[in-house]
């Protein structure tokens, strides 16, 4: 009986605890990242979406982060057959046209070319859980973040 506890105590102790570990984890589930950047990225459409994929994903997947992450990015609608990114789709949801803002707003100048950027460091690996979802969205919310002006709190975001 006691051997019994003890390993379920193991068990127990070693399941992965979700935690919030990366930008990404900022966007995908705690939603709030005005400590990051204290501006609105993108239309409440979108956020509602964000959040509906999360809560999917996280109850489907609430103990891998590669799982949670590819199945929060396919979702969207922004990966192919073969579970790789498609520009085209990612840039209807991070376009310069999408992004709130007027013409001159920080963001607008910068989303385009951080998504090719962060395309172009992907494995481009396919298959269900591969690693380019996390990437994909950490490479791009790190760049924003870092990007956003320090009167709107940019580049202050420690992890
Ligand atoms: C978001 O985080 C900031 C800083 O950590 C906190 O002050 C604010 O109350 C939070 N907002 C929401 C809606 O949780
Ligand atoms: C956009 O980026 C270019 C090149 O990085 C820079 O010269 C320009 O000032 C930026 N424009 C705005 C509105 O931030
Ligand atoms: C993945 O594809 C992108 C184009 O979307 C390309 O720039 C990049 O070099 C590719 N990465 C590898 C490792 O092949």
């Amino acid at each position: 009986m006691l051997g019994l506890f003890v390993l379920l105590s193991i068990l127990v102790g070693s399941t992965y605890q979700y935690e919030v570990t990366s930008f990404y984890d900022l966007i995908s589930k705690t939603r709030n990242w005005t400590h990051c950047c204290n501006d609105p990225f993108v239309p409440q459409h979108i956020l509602d979406q964000a959040e509906h994929n999360t809560n999917l994903c996280f109850e489907r997947f609430p103990n891998n982060l590669l799982c949670f992450d590819h199945c929060w990015m396919r979702l969207f609608g922004i990966l192919d057959r073969r579970e790789r990114f498609v520009k085209s789709a990612l840039l209807e949801y991070l376009g310069k046209d999408v992004v709130l803002g007027d013409e001159n707003d920080w963001k607008k100048n910068v989303t385009e070319r951080f998504v090719s950027e962060c395309l172009a460091e992907l494995t481009n690996s396919t298959g269900f859980c591969n690693s380019d979802s996390r990437r994909m969205g950490v490479c791009y919310w790190k760049k924003m973040f870092e990007a956003c002006p320090v009167e709107l709190n940019g580049g202050t975001c420690n992890f």
